[in-house]
C-alpha cells in the first residue's frame, strides 16, 4: 500500500481491513488497552511518517497532533463520528490536513436512541424494572408508576439538522405529538411533514399534529412537554441548559441529551432534578466522560446510558458485507472518506450547518 493509515481504534469486522488495503493503504490498528489514548499515545502511534487517521471522538485533535501530523507527512484525519467538537478545525487547515467527519450515517441510529430514551423516561421504564427486579411488586395498582402519555402532547427539538429532523418525525408519527422546534435554518421538509400527516389524522377522524418553528430557543423550552437536544457543541451551544433555562421548562418535562455533554450544565441540572421529581432526562453524553457529575447516578428521575447512539448493528446489504456487523455503514464511510481525502478525490470538510443539506426522510 501506498500509504500508511493509522486507526486509533480497532473497529468491528475485517472487510474495512480489506476496503482499505483495495485503496492502495497499509493499515496499522492501534493495540494499546486503553479506553481512551493520550495526544502522547497518538503521537507516537503517528511515528516520522504517516499518511492518514482514522480517529475517536474522545480525542483531542487540536494543534499539537496536527501538527505531528503534519511532520510525519500527513494529509488527511478522519473522526468517527458526526460531532467534531473534538477537532480543531482552523489548526488541521493551518497543517493543510483534510478532515473529515460522518454525518449522514449515525442519523437514524442517534434519533432512534432518542426516541428510545424519550418513551423510557416518559414511561419510567427504568424506574420500573428496577422495582420489579428488587422484589417489590406485590399486585396491581392504578397508580403504580403513572407516567406521561406521548400523545397529544408536544415534542420540542433544539438542531433541527438531520438527527433532530429524524427524532422529530419518529415523535410526531409514531406518538402523534405535536411539533416545536428551534433552529437557525427552516426545515421545511420537516413542517411539510408534519403537515401532511396532520392533513392525514384529520381526514381519519383523529385530532390533527402540529408543528411550530419556535423564534428562540425558550419557547421551545416553554411549551413543550418533551425536549430533545440536537445541536453542536461549540461555544455558543455550551451550558445551553443551565439553571436558569431549566426553571422555564415545566415541572414534568422530559429532557433528552445525545448530542454532547456539555451542552447541559450537569450540576444544575442534578440540582434540578432534586428539586422537581417530576421532571424527567434521558441522557446518553456527560460533561466530563466517562464520569457523571456527583448525584446523578442516583437520582431515579435519570436516566443514564454510556454514550451508545450510534452503536447499533445494520444489515446492509447493498454492500458486501456478509454478516451483521455493529456500525458498518459508518466504518465503510470513514474507509472510502480517508482514502479519497489521502488521493484527492474529496476535499475535506465538515460541513454541519449546511443549508442544502437534505433531510433524512421524504427522499
Ligand atoms: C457520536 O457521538 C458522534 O458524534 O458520532
Ligand atoms: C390493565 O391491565 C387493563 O387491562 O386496563
Amino acid at each position: 500500500g501506498k500509504y500508511r493509515v493509522v486507526s486509533t481504534k480497532s473497529m468491528p469486522g475485517t472487510r474495512w481491513i480489506n476496503l482499505l488495503i483495495e485503496q492502495d493503504c497499509r493499515l496499522e490498528i492501534c493495540t494499546e488497552k486503553k479506553t481512551i489514548l493520550s495526544v502522547e499515545d497518538i503521537i507516537a502511534l503517528i511515528g516520522d511518517k504517516c499518511d492518514g487517521v482514522i480517529g475517536q471522538l474522545t480525542e483531542d485533535w487540536g494543534e499539537t497532533l496536527f501538527a505531528a501530523l503534519s511532520k510525519a507527512g500527513g494529509k488527511a484525519f478522519s473522526n468517527m463520528a458526526v460531532g467534531y467538537n473534538n477537532v480543531d478545525v482552523n489548526a488541521a487547515n493551518k497543517y493543510g490536513v483534510a478532515v473529515g467527519n460522518t454525518p449522514g450515517v449515525l442519523t437514524e441510529t442517534t434519533a432512534e436512541l432518542a426516541a428510545s430514551l424519550s418513551l423510557a423516561a416518559a414511561r419510567r421504564i427504568v424506574e420500573a424494572d428496577g422495582f420489579m427486579r428488587a422484589g417489590l411488586y406485590d399486585g396491581w395498582l392504578p397508580h403504580l408508576f403513572v407516567g406521561n402519555l406521548l400523545k397529544g402532547q408536544t415534542v420540542g427539538v433544539i438542531g433541527a439538522g438531520r438527527i433532530g429532523s429524524a427524532y422529530a418525525r419518529m415523535m410526531v408519527e409514531g406518538f402523534k405529538m405535536n411539533l416545536i422546534y428551534f433552529d437557525l435554518y427552516q426545515s421545511t421538509r420537516l413542517e411539510k411533514f408534519v403537515t401532511a400527516y396532520g392533513q392525514f389524522l384529520k381526514a381519519n377522524g383523529e385530532q390533527p399534529v402540529t408543528w411550530k418553528r419556535a423564534s428562540s430557543m425558550s419557547e421551545v423550552l416553554q411549551e413543550a412537554d418533551v425536549i430533545s437536544l440536537h445541536p453542536v457543541l461549540d461555544k455558543t451551544t455550551y451550558h445551553l441548559i443551565n439553571k436558569e433555562s431549566l426553571a422555564t421548562m415545566k415541572k414534568e418535562a422530559i429532557l433528552i441529551n445525545c448530542s454532547r455533554g456539555p451542552v447541559v450544565d450537569e450540576v444544575a441540572l442534578v440540582e434540578h432534578l432534586k428539586q422537581n421529581p417530576m421532571f424527567r432526562v434521558g441522557l446518553d453524553v456527560f460533561e466530563d466522560e466517562p464520569y457523571m457529575k456527583p448525584g446523578l447516578g442516583e437520582m431515579k428521575n435519570a436516566i443514564v446510558v454510556p454514550h451508545i447512539a450510534s452503536a447499533s448493528k445494520l444489515e446492509v446489504t447493498k454492500y458486501t458485507f456478509t454478516r451483521h456487523q455493529s456500525n458498518l455503514e459508518l466504518i465503510k464511510t470513514l474507509v472510502s472518506q480517508i482514502s479519497s481525502l489521502l488521493q484527492g478525490k474529496i476535499k475535506g470538510y465538515p460541513v454541519w450547518h449546511d443549508p442544502n443539506r437534505v433531510d433524512p426522510f421524504l427522499n
